[in-house]
C-alpha cells in the first residue's frame, strides 16, 4: 500500500540522525509537513539544517521517555496525520552474561517507551492517521537478548493497537 503524504502533517520521534532523519528527508520530498523530535537541542538544529530549513520542517528538543515532556508537546500541537517513532536502542550479550538491569533497560527504553508514546500520540491523531514503530530484525536471543525481548514485545504490541 503506498503512503500518500502530500500535506500530510507527520511527526517523526528520533527525526535528527539514522532512520528517522531518512524518513523525515524523504517525507518532505513527498510534500508532508513535518516535525522531528530530537534528545539534543543542537542535532535538532543541525538536523533541520541538514534537511534544508523549510516552511514545512519543524522540531523540538526533547526526552521523548519523559512523559511530563511528552504531554506538554503534544498539549501544543495540532493532531498528526502520522506519527514515527524510532525510540529504542541496542544490546550485545546473551542473558546470563548480563544484569537484570542491563536487559530490563533494554526492554525499558525499546518497548515502554515506545508504549508511552502510543498511549499519548493515540489521542492526537487525525482520522486515518497512523502509529508507525521500529523494532529490529538483527541479533540473537544469545548474542542481543534484551533487544530481542524488546523488538519482539514491540512486535506484539502493534498487532495489538491495529485492533485496538
Ligand atoms: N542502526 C541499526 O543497525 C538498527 C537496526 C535495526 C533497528 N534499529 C532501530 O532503529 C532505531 C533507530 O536507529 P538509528 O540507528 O537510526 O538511531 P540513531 O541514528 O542513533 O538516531 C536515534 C534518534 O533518536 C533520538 N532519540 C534517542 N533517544 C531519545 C529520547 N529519549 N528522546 C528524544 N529523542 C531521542 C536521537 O536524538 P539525539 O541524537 O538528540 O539523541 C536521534 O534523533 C532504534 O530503535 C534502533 O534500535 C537500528
Amino acid at each position: 500500500m503506498t503512503m500518500q503524504l502530500k500535506k500530510q502533517r507527520l511527526l517523526v520521534i528520533g527525526g535528527t540522525s539514522g532512520f528517522g532523519m531518512a524518513i523525515a528527508r524523504q517525507a518532505l520530498q513527498e510534500g508532508a509537513d513535518v516535525h522531528i523530535i530530537g534528545h539534543t537541542a543542537a542535532h535538532v538544529t543541525a538536523a533541520i539544517t541538514q534537511l534544508g530549513p523549510s516552511d514545512h520542517l519543524t522540531g523540538t528538543a526533547l526526552d521523548a521517555q519523559n512523559l511530563a515532556q511528552l504531554k506538554t508537546f503534544f498539549a501544543a500541537q495540532p493532531a498528526f496525520d502520522h506519527v514515527v517513532s524510532m525510540l529504542g536502542g541496542a544490546m550485545g550479550g546473551g542473558f546470563l552474561d548480563n544484569s537484570i538491569a542491563a536487559i530490563r533497560q533494554t526492554v525499558e527504553d525499546k518497548f515502554f517507551a515506545n508504549l508511552q508514546v502510543a498511549q499519548l500520540a493515540s489521542h492526537h491523531l487525525n482520522q486515518h492517521g497512523s502509529l508507525i514503530f521500529t523494532s529490529g530484525a538483527g541479533g540473537r536471543p544469545d548474542n542481543a537478548s534484551g533487544a530481542i525481548i524488546g523488538n519482539q514485545a514491540i512486535n506484539t504490541m502493534v498487532v495489538g493497537l491495529a485492533v485496538e
